[in-house]
């Protein structure tokens, strides 16, 4: 059955002279079919060099945004247009201004996770593989709001020894992720090392030993002698962290760490997407030239591990 259904995938990327790229959220199957599967960050280099034609993105919302915003020649297509990110939505470009006015002489720095238009309003972006560089290139005398996530903002925070202006945004997934899961986790495994997102809580990643991106999860497993792993996020990322390490245990912090929009894309959704172009997302100019400006500024700070 699924043959069949990835095979006619196949067929109707070729003829649209698609590419799929899925994030390391996506179910295990929609992940071993994409062309591309990363973090954020990997997924919005890669949607801004491709040569396709169309784009399919098997991931949320502002994913999807900001490969449209990147690659606006492109058509971008999102599966399920219900497939958003709550901690996106925790703020809008009105309250953003508000906050900008109240502390006039601050430069925004916004997670990707975050709208179009909240992108537009702000000075630079940057995921969780790359926030720590990129408020550390920022001169220490100038104040920095950090929009919307307030668990990797309090992580910068930490790592920096600046003193950001936050917002208290979260994300619904990780922040059920508590700290007796990981200790619960411990006991059992005690040889295990600890691998937590930086949108875990506070309790949570003062228990971790690494605090990492999905992406840098996954090469941190690759690279290291241990054999066990507890790993504090979404539970989509034990399919790759197993695929890449057959030899090493992933033992998930919480079963309850799975994010609903993460998982609203299936292979027929796919097909429908490929076959009717649905659904399209474009970002209107005046908002997309100003979000690329943060989005460009987010690609040019690499990561250092
Ligand atoms: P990364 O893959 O960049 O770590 O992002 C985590 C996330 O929550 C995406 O929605
Ligand atoms: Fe948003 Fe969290 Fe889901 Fe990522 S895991 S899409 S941050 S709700």
């Amino acid at each position: 059955m699924n043959e069949q259904l990835i095979s006619k995938i196949e067929k109707l990327k070729k003829q649209l002279n698609a590419v799929i790229l899925a994030h390391n959220y996506q179910p295990g199957e929609i992940q071993d079919l994409a062309d591309f599967c990363g973090d954020s960050l990997g997924l919005s280099v890669t949607a801004s060099k491709t040569d396709a034609d169309v784009i399919v993105f098997c991931g949320v919302m502002f994913m999807a945004e900001t490969a449209a915003i990147l690659s606006p020649q492109k058509t971008v297509l999102l599966p399920d247009k219900f497939a958003g990110c709550p901690m996106a939505d925790m703020i809008n470009a009105e309250q953003l201004r508000v906050l900008k006015k109240k502390n006039p002489n601050a430069l925004v720095v916004c997670y990707v996770n975050s709208t179009a238009e909240v992108k537009a309003e702000s000075d630079y972006c940057c995921t969780s593989s790359n926030a720590v560089e990129l408020v550390k290139s920022i001169p220490a005398d100038r104040e920095i709001i950090f929009i919307p996530d307030q668990h990797l903002g309090r992580h910068v925070q930490q790592r920096t020894s600046r003193n950001l202006i936050l917002w208290p945004g979260y994300c619904t997934t990780h922040v059920l992720i508590t700290e007796t899961d990981i200790q619960n986790a411990k006991a059992e495994f005690p040889d295990a090392i600890v691998l937590a997102h930086p949108e875990c809580s506070e309790p949570v990643k003062d228990l971790a030993d690494q605090l990492l991106s999905t992406g840098q999860m996954l090469n941190f497993a690759e690279k290291s002698n241990a054999k066990q792993f507890i790993i504090a996020t979404e539970i989509g990322i034990i399919h790759a962290l197993k695929k890449r390490n057959p030899n090493a245990t992933f033992i998930p912090a919480s079963p309850r760490a799975t994010c609903p929009n993460m998982k609203m894309i299936t292979f027929d959704k796919i097909i429908a997407s490929l076959q009717d172009l649905r659904y399209k997302i474009s970002v209107p100019d005046e908002i997309r030239v100003k979000a690329k400006t943060s989005l460009d500024r987010m690609i040019e700070v690499l990561p250092t591990k």
